[in-house]
């Protein structure tokens, strides 16, 4: 008799964002005559700058010809991407990351999800509430959560964001191994200053635990004494695996590219207590598990980083960031707590009724969606979640139906 994996039995049936879409279907076709305004799922709606196009299509067109055709590439990323990234992204604000410390990938989902598997299944993991729903339910899937009573799994070790504590986790009380972070947080649009951060770090080092620290909207990030990145954190090297896409950047959730960042100093210990290199561990599930990224993919990701690229990017990034500040104001002026939207495309807005109740509320009166913010945790409950992640003229459309609904 063949057997599942009893742990998915212990998940939530759907996954939150495939959950709003069957309910946004549903009204959809009861509501034929009724246009939507999606400020839900953060999906970019711009196209991909052109320098990515022009260098995407020239990907293209070397694969039609023997001579420059390319077959398998390297499943770490091709070397002029790798080397763009670490340059630009990293040795240019002062992080010390090597090129081959850099693992190129389909996106910062998969790569969240996955990395779980190369530690043990006894490893105690703390977890953000409210929070980006991959890392909790792979970490179900893998059998680390425990049993569920009260919306909480009993093994997981949950770091609370609250308004009280600006929506920056303090330090747990009970010692987890490994520790997931997001800054500029996904949901709450919070973000973490580089003192925070380092306390986190030296907690780390402190506890021999591991940072896994999610910064796939560093892009986003206004306030220049902000860190875009742990490694601008002293000693982060040895304690932090960093996540990064060009999802949000540079408009690449269709396109798909994004890395990770495992630096050589990061270990992990055995049952006899010595010491593993994580970049070996990863390269080697990396390598056995994925064939890399398309190489027009590659191209287009790499022309980020020329000149053209990062002025189109900054215009990219600062159209989404207009929607945001507008967002921000009008929520508050309509009386709602905001968070995030200054440094982040999410805007974090108390509502101050059941999240799911609000959901319906706009999707039903304004046609409007937005997340609902206990789909994030039991900490979300009273909030959604609205995202930037829309044309101007939409933004302006859900806002004034918005306006005139709760006004
Ligand atoms: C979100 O809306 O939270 C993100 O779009 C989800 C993702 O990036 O996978």
């Amino acid at each position: 008799m063949i057997r599942i994996n009893e742990n998915y039995l212990k998940l939530k049936p759907s996954y939150l964002f495939s959950e709003i879409a069957k309910r946004v279907a549903a009204f959809q076709a009861a509501n034929p005559d009724k246009p939507i305004i999606r400020l839900g799922i953060g999906d970019v709606t711009r196209a991909l700058p052109e320098a990515c196009i022009t260098a995407f299509h020239r990907a293209v067109d070397e694969m039609a010809s023997d001579a420059t055709f390319k077959g398998y590439g390297p499943e770490q990323g091709y070397a002029f991407l790798r080397e763009k990234i670490a340059e630009h992204d990293y040795r240019s604000r002062g992080a010390d990351i090597d090129a081959d410390e850099i693992f190129v990938s389909d996106g910062a989902k998969s790569d969240t999800a996955n990395i779980q598997e190369i530690f043990s299944v006894e490893t105690r993991v703390a977890i953000p509430d409210p929070v980006y729903p991959v890392y909790l339910d792979t970490n179900i899937m893998a059998g680390r959560a425990g049993i569920l009573a009260n919306g909480r799994y009993s093994s997981i070790v949950y770091l609370d964001c609250t308004q009280e504590n600006g929506f920056v986790p303090d330090l747990p009380g009970e010692r987890p191994d490994l520790i997931y972070l997001c800054f500029p947080n996904n949901p709450t649009g919070a973000v973490i200053t580089k003192g925070q951060l380092k306390r986190w770090v030296d907690y780390a080092r402190e506890n021999r635990a591991l940072i896994l620290y999610d910064a796939a909207y560093e892009a986003f990030i206004r306030d220049k004494a902000l860190p875009r990145s742990i490694y601008e954190i002293e000693g982060s090297r040895e304690v932090a695996i960093e996540f990064r896409s060009f999802s949000k950047t540079a408009g690449f959730t269709g396109t798909r590219c994004a890395f990770t960042v495992v630096p050589k100093d990061c270990r992990a210990y055995d049952v006899a207590g010595n010491a593993h290199g994580l970049h070996a561990f990863w390269n080697r599930r990396q390598s056995t598990k994925m064939n890399g990224v398309s190489y027009p993919v590659q191209r287009a990701a790499e022309a980020v980083y020329s000149d053209a690229g990062r002025t189109q990017v900054k215009e990219f990034v600062g159209a989404y960031m207009a929607n945001a500040s507008l967002i921000r104001t009008t929520m508050q002026d309509l009386g709602f707590a905001c968070t995030g939207g200054e440094n982040s495309p999410y805007i974090w807005v108390k509502t101050g009724m059941d999240s799911w109740e609000f959901f319906d509320m706009l999707l039903e009166k304004a046609s409007v969606v937005c997340t609902p913010g206990a789909g994030f945790g039991r900490c979300g409950e009273g909030y959604i979640r609205i995202s930037a992640f829309n044309s101007a003229d939409n933004v302006n459309r859900a806002l004034e139906r918005i306006r005139r609904v709760l006004q």
